[in-house]
């Protein structure tokens, strides 16, 4: 059985969906906790509700376009704890917003979150991680096929993975894992308004006929994170239910 007792795992966007699934996964499996997100109420709420509380768990306001928040949580997680074991990069932003009307502040405003602040969290982490730990950045279906109207975040996911497989490189010495999971149309607040507006089109070119949950998420995760993937690391896993099969 994967058990993360005696870990410290560190994730960012903790309020949302997915992160919620990995967060009550990694709860359930014994490790620490380190929850960060922009929205602090929802997120101290979920904090206490979590079941095992064995296991402990402190929060942190964090925006991660921001050095000094993501930082002054990283600080805090070693103060605490002494360190990270387990680092998720979670957080994201998914607004819609045509080429033709695109902004250079609305680009440079998605690309901030979704990819630089993979690239802090991830510079603040590994300066506290311990040696053996793993990284697991949460990347999109659509860093690979695109989705038109979101071309600022598909172009972000698609930066996140190589920037994980270049930072799977640099910590390898250190036998830290970097690994992405690349999630398909899975039901949370940010995909509902695609939901809304597309219907049953995304399921009906998905070969396992639904959308995700973010359970089905979370195991993915946890599996990466494990020491059940001891030799993977630079790699991207697709949970999608077939509606994107890279080769
Ligand atoms: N839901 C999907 O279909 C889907 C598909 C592919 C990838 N993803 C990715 O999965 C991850 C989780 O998404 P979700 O579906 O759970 O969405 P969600 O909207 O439920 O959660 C995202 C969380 O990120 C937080 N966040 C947004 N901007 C932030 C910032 N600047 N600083 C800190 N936190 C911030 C939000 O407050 C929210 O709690 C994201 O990286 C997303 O891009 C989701």
């Amino acid at each position: 059985m994967i058990d993360f007792t005696g870990k410290v795992a560190f994730i960012t966007g903790g309020a949302g969906g997915i992160p919620r699934a990995t967060a009550t996964l990694f709860n359930q499996l014994g490790a620490s906790l380190v929850l960060t997100d922009l929205n602090a109420a929802p997120l101290d709420e979920f904090a206490a509700s979590l079941p095992n509380k064995q296991a402990r768990c402190v929060t942190a306001q964090v925006d991660v376009t921001s050095t000094e928040d993501i930082d002054a949580a990283c600080a805090l997680a070693k103060a605490e704890f002494g360190g990270i074991d387990l680092l998720v990069s979670a957080a994201g932003w998914f607004p819609e917003c045509s080429v033709e009307a695109m902004t250079d502040a609305h680009w440079h405003q998605v690309l901030a979150v979704n990819l630089d602040g993979v690239m802090r969290t991830c510079r603040a982490g590994a300066r506290v991680m311990r040696d053996g730990g793993a990284v697991l950045n949460v990347a999109s279906r659509a860093g690979h096929a695109g989705v038109a109207n979101h071309s600022h975040y598909a172009a972000a996911k698609a930066g996140v993975m190589g920037f994980s497989k270049s930072l799977a490189q640099e910590l390898a010495p250190r036998n830290i894992r970097v690994n992405c999971v690349s999630p398909g149309l899975i039901e949370t607040a940010m995909s509902a308004p695609m939901r809304e507006r597309i219907g049953d089109a995304r399921i009906n070119l998905t070969p396992l006929r639904r959308n995700g949950q973010p359970g089905e998420i979370a195991t993915a995760i946890a599996f990466l994170c494990s020491d059940w993937a001891s030799y993977i690391t630079g790699e991207t896993l697709h949970v999608n239910g077939g509606a994107y099969m890279a080769g």
